[in-house]
Formats: C-alpha cells, sequence, structure tokens
C-alpha cells in the first residue's frame, strides 16, 4: 500500500515517520513512538482507554489516522507530569483517591480529565460524570475516579495564584 510521511510533535518531541494511511494514531503513538502509556481497549472508539490530547483537545486516538495529524501536537499520558516531573494534580489525587485498580484505563481518564479540568476547573458532580462518560471503567466503580476529579479540583484551586 502506497505509505505517506508524517511529522508530529509528541510531548515536546518531534516524531517523524512514513506510514500506511490505514494506521490509526493510537498504533503509531505505541509503535513508531514507542510510547505504550495509550492503551487500546476497544479499537472502536467506545471506551476512551486510548484518549490523547490533540492540540489541547481530548480525542480518541483509534479513531484517528496518524496522517491525519500530520505537523500537530499530541500529548500522552507520558506527557503529563507536574511542573518538576513530579506526579500532575490529576495522578496524584487519582492515586490519592483510589480512583484506578488495574490501571487499564488510567490513562484514558488522566488525559480526559486534565482536559475536563481546564476547560472548567470547578465541575459540578453532573458536569463530572457528564465529562467522563466516554471513559470506561470495568474495576473501580467509579466513585474514586469521580473523588479525584474533585480533588484534583481543589488542588489546583488551592494552588492558584489567585489564592497564593
Ligand atoms: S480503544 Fe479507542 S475508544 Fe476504545
Ligand atoms: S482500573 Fe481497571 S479498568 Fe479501570
Amino acid at each position: 500500500m502506497h505509505e505517506l510521511p508524517v511529522a508530529v510533535s509528541v510531548n515536546g518531541r518531534d516524531y517523524r515517520s512514513v506510514v500506511e494511511p490505514r494506521v490509526t494514531l493510537a498504533d503509531f503513538l505505541r509503535e513508531n513512538c514507542g510510547l505504550t502509556g495509550t492503551h487500546l481497549g476497544c479499537e472502536h472508539g467506545a471506551c476512551g482507554a486510548c484518549t490523547v490530547l490533540l492540540d489541547g483537545q481530548a480525542v480518541r486516538s483509534c479513531l484517528v489516522f496518524a496522517v491525519q495529524v500530520d505537523g500537530q501536537e499530541v500529548t500522552t499520558v507520558e506527557g503529563i507530569e507536574g511542573p518538576g516531573g513530579e506526579l500532575s494534580p490529576v495522578q496524584a489525587a487519582l492515586k490519592e483517591c483510589h480512583g484506578l485498580q488495574c490501571g487499564f484505563c488510567t490513562p484514558g481518564f488522566v488525559t480526559s480529565i486534565t482536559a475536563l479540568l481546564r476547560d472548567n476547573p470547578a465541575p459540578t458532580d453532573s458536569e463530572i460524570r457528564e465529562g467522563l462518560s466516554g471513559n470506561f471503567c470495568r474495576c473501580t466503580g467509579y466513585q474514586g475516579i469521580i473523588a479525584a476529579v474533585r480533588r484534583a479540583s481543589e488542588t489546583a484551586e488551592l494552588n492558584s495564584p489567585a489564592q497564593q
């Protein structure tokens, strides 16, 4: 099959490759970039495990072709961290609130929650549930995850310049 060049900035690093047009962004990240933190659950847009940030927007990387993101910026779970390389507020809150068990869904939740709180720093419980309705978790019953979003929201509020 005819292959096409693709150049993507992932977590601030440039990756270039030549891929078949049918290669998804998820497979590109995992196989061409070696970034296996992005997980594949359903591979048809239902579970949210493959969620990454594409130019800042949460997208399902199993539904996007790598060639479509040529020239764009991707952030995967490997690129989400605190300013000093520590856990980000979302990651720390998931740990603190027991928002994960097997962890398979967790990269998708980390990216989705990061985008959710950036767009809505103080979501209500129903906004949290709506915001995470595209991410499936088979282990936690969601209560710990929702508590983690609340906790991350509080942490971010405490750390915002207006509060200092
Ligand atoms: S693997 Fe992409 S939504 Fe499930
Ligand atoms: S922690 Fe296992 S699927 Fe969510």
